[in-house]
């Protein structure tokens, strides 16, 4: 493995579409100043000694337990519980979890916005003030955050979520592209906001809710299993 001294290692847990736009995503940061070293992706569910585009597959979750030296890693998941769960069973005290932010979004000054490790703000995203954004958050393209705001951990926003001020959204949070909350709307932990939904009064825990403006569904169990 040829690592630049002067770059970090980095490498993404999570080798599908999401992965590949992760990876894209550092590139881009490092086309601005260049800070990292993509040296492969974790997968559990791909073949070790593999290939994603021009990155190796350095193996599943036991490699990265017992990855050698220090490296920086970043979850690609989508899926709230699923990155809750898989994050749950890191244990190797070499890893570090940098948060990830393209150079295209535009944020309020690090004194009134905290973004916590691990969290991926995708190209276009804009976050305001006094805003708390949480552990392995992730703002996918072009999402607002406003005034106030707080981001549970864990939490996944789809592109073109709109997250008004004062609007708090508890941990694991799912949210579908296009969805958005008017201002100080409670939405619970573990939800699910269907894309498109315009969530106007208060989301309780495990609720899923979809449509304009969003209703509390039924759901089978199916996908709240494959979430959690
Ligand atoms: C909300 C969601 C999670 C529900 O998924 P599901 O449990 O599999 O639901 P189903 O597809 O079985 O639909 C159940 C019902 O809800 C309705 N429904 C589902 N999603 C809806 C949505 N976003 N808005 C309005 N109605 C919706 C369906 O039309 C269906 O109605 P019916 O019972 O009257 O036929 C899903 O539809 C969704 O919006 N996911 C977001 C995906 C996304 O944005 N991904 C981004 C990738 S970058």
């Amino acid at each position: 493995m040829n690592v630049d001294l002067d770059l970090k290692p980095i490498a993404v847990y999570g080798a599908g579409g999401f992965g590949l736009e992760v990876a894209m995503l550092i590139e881009q940061i490092n086309a601005v100043k260049p800070c990292w070293e993509i040296i492969g992706f974790f997968d559990d569910g791909k073949a070790k000694g593999g290939r994603v585009n021009d990155w190796a597959v350095l193996g599943g979750m036991e490699d990265l337990n017992t990855w050698f030296s220090p490296l920086a890693v970043v979850f690609a998941l989508g899926m709230p519980g699923v990155k809750r769960k898989v994050i749950g069973k890191v244990n190797n005290s070499r890893l570090t979890y940098p948060s990830l932010i393209h150079p295209t979004v535009i944020c309020g000054s690090s004194k009134h916005v905290r973004i916590g490790e691990g969290a991926i703000i995708c190209a276009g995203t804009i976050i305001t003030t006094n805003v708390d954004i949480g552990r392995h958050v992730l703002l996918n393209l072009a999402c607002t955050v406003g005034h106030e705001a707080v981001i549970g951990d864990y939490c996944s926003l789809m592109p073109a979520c709109n997250i008004s001020g004062g609007v708090t959204v508890g941990e694991a949070s799912f949210w579908g592209t296009g969805a958005k909350v008017i201002n100080h709307a409670q939405v619970g932990a573990d939800t699910v906001i269907g894309a498109g939904a315009v969530v106007i009064s208060d989301i309780p825990d495990h609720a899923t809710a979809v449509g304009v403006p969003a209703r509390i569904m039924q759901r089978t169990p199916s996908m709240a299993t494959i979430e959690r």
